[in-house]
């Protein structure tokens, strides 16, 4: 038992590999759920910023779920053409639209994760 313990966390599959993955997997299936892959994944540039990229940008900053949760539900604007250009992104929309087909709890369940993604 112990020998095959050791293999698998030398393999890297024990805990910490898997979570992380788990996160981002979870974060493409809410994605899909509430309509955002259309604009959105965890690692690519669909039509706005990657989630990951998100998560760089405002983790450990004060207020970052209640500023991406309003963004959601309110739209958002023009914020992220110096963001871009600080990460060497290319974004393709201006603005995101009000997500309607989102409520509050919803966009704080999809914030929450998105700031849990490993950004390192
Ligand atoms: C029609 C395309 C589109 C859809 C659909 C969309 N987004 Fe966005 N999103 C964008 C764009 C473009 C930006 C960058 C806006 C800006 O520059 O202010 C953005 C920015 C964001 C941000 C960063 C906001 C900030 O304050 O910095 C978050 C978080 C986000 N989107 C989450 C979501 C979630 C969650 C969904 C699904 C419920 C979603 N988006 C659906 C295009 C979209």
């Amino acid at each position: 038992m112990r020998k095959l313990l050791t293999g698998l966390a030398a393999a890297g599959i024990v805990f910490s590999g898997a979570s992380a993955g788990d996160v981002a997997q979870q974060v493409e299936k809410l994605a899909k759920e509430y309509g955002c892959s259309g604009c959105h994944a965890v690692d690519k540039v669909v039509a706005g910023p990657p989630f990951r990229i998100i998560a760089r940008e405002y983790k450990g900053k004060p207020n970052a779920k209640e500023t991406l949760v309003k963004s959601i539900l309110g739209g958002s604007m023009m914020k992220w053409q110096a963001k871009a250009r600080k990460y060497k992104i290319k974004i393709k929309m201006a603005y995101m639209p009000a997500q309607h087909g989102v409520n509050k709890e919803k966009a704080e369940k999809i914030v929450d994760l998105i700031l849990k993604l490993d950004t390192k």
